[in-house]
């Protein structure tokens, strides 16, 4: 059953190759959606500061623990700090506000959600200069957050740190002054960015790679692929269900839904074959194309739909 598989981290913990995406789901929506996921057999959650749920994602696990005769240690969570909070001297403050609404007694995983710090002065989640390009704060490097960010291991509060949205060069360069590997890189993939080069390197360096975003995000032209569309006949599947069959093979997954019966459908995944496969790995060649996109207005991406 695919809710059974895991992955293993470079901390030796165990993370549950399917998890909920909750980004763009909100509060009422979501707690329904965590505790119809949990009932249906999920073991992890993925959230984040910058969804703003975490509070409902956080009550959600609690009520769907209690209901189901669960234990904390049986569902992995994972949330991330906004670069707001990037500055050292704001990580532990950014940290404690995920703690606290998510209310869980511990955090399995905490990523930096992007590789680029923001000014916190202006006290929004995107402060923006006078020109409208986004307020980054290019003093405040991956290497000095990522340096505070290990201290939280210390704390107890927290089992494992990673990345988010990092690159192979951005990666390069954190390497070069981490005490601790991340224990994943959080990426945008799918068949249309599968991200082969960045999954190997991180492969090397003991770094898990989770796939946001599997299905394309919303209003994914994905679903639509012609031979995404012919192999779900072929196996009498839905074409979000071959797509995650394909992803969850090559990292951990977190499809996002707040529809009940496609949260439940997203885990009833098949084998495919090695043609198949090798049918899906081609189409970037023809239909690369990379969904999420901010302006940060610096280069976070090195490279697209290889
Ligand atoms: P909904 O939440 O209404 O189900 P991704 O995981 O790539 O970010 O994609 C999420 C998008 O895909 C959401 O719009 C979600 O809508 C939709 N979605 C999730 N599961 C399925 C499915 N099995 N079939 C079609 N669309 C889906």
């Amino acid at each position: 059953m695919a809710l059974n598989k895991v992955y293993k981290l470079n901390t030796g913990a165990s993370i549950p190759a399917i998890g909920l995406g909750t980004w763009q789901a909100p509060g009422e929506e979501v707690y329904k959606a965590v505790k119809t996921a949990i009932a249906a057999g999920y073991r992890h959650i993925d959230t984040a500061f910058g969804y703003g749920n975490e509070a409902e994602v956080g009550k959600a696990i609690r009520d769907a623990l209690a209901e189901n005769n669960l234990e904390r240690k049986d569902v992995f969570v994972t949330t991330k700090l906004w670069p707001t909070f990037f500055r050292p001297e704001k990580v532990a403050e950014g940290f404690q506000i995920s703690f606290d609404r998510l209310d869980i007694e511990y955090i399995d995983l905490f990523l930096l959600h992007w590789p680029c710090a923001l000014n916190p002065e202006q006290g929004v989640a995107i402060p923006r200069k006078p020109d409208g390009t986004r307020d980054i704060d290019t003093t405040v490097t991956p290497s000095i957050t990522w340096a505070a960010a290990e201290k939280l291991l210390d704390t107890g509060k927290v089992k494992a740190v990673g990345v988010s949205n990092y690159s192979i060069p951005i990666l390069e360069d954190l390497l070069k002054t981490a005490k601790v590997v991340p224990a994943v890189n959080q990426i945008e993939l799918h068949p249309y960015n599968p991200q082969q080069k960045l999954l190997d390197y991180c492969a090397s360096k003991g770094i898990h790679c989770t796939a946001y975003s599997p299905l394309g995000s919303t209003n994914s032209t994905l679903l639509s692929d012609e031979t995404i569309n012919k192999i779900a006949t072929a196996h009498n599947k839905s074409p979000a269900q071959v797509i995650l069959s394909w992803g969850w093979a090559r990292s951990s997954i977190l499809p996002k839904s707040v529809n009940p019966e496609r949260v439940k459908a997203n885990t009833d995944l098949v084998e495919l074959s090695a043609q198949e496969i090798e049918q899906i790995n081609e189409l970037h060649k023809t239909h690369g194309k990379r969904f999420i996109k901010p302006d940060w207005g610096v280069r976070v991406f090195d490279e697209d739909f290889e």
